[in-house]
């Protein structure tokens, strides 16, 4: 658990759910309730552990961070996943207090770095990303994948 003036942050658990709801729909726009988020967190277990900021009790920010396995290494590498923080908390410190969170977790784990995807156009992020020790590391590049319809599926 990291503890910081009146900012708590710690590993979400199914008890997290509705609060966890309102920051994803926050987040992600869109309807999230919370048999969804209970449902999301546990299809989550063994794969990615999800932190909540609660700031007097309250959630307030979020971050989720994946530690697979490596192919290429005997060590595992790290994934951030999500950081989100409600905008009336921002430039608090609860961002930098979500990362510290995951990367030690991501340490326990024996993890020797840490990887994440953030939008070209996402400033906000960029900026804070770079504060907090990460720099330009690759190109991301993405695909929709066409949609086979039931009617194409050979058995
Ligand atoms: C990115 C985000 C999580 C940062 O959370 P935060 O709680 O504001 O971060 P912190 O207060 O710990 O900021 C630490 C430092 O990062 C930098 N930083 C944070 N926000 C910044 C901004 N809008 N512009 C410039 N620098 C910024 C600053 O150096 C800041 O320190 P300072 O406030 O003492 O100047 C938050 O802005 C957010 O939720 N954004 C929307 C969601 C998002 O884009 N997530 C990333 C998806 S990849």
């Amino acid at each position: 658990m990291f503890v910081q003036r009146d900012v708590v942050v710690r590993q979400a658990s199914e008890a997290d759910a509705s609060g966890l709801a309102r920051l994803l729909e926050l987040f992600n726009g869109g309807s999230v309730d919370a048999a969804t988020a209970a449902r999301r967190l546990a299809a989550l277990e063994g794969i990615e552990t999800v932190f909540l900021a609660f700031r007097d009790g309250t959630p307030v920010g979020l971050s989720s961070i994946r530690i697979p396995p490596n192919l290429s290494e005997d060590v595992p590498y790290a994934e951030l996943t999500e950081l989100f923080v409600l905008p009336e908390y921002r430039r608090q410190g609860i961002g930098s207090l979500l990362m510290a969170a995951a990367e030690e977790l991501a340490r326990s784990k024996k993890a020797t770095s840490i990887i994440l995807l953030t939008g070209f156009k996402n400033a906000t992020a960029q900026s804070f990303y770079r504060q907090v020790g990460y720099t330009d590391y690759a190109l991301a590049m993405w695909r929709k994948l066409p949609q086979v319809s039931d009617a194409e599926v050979v058995s």
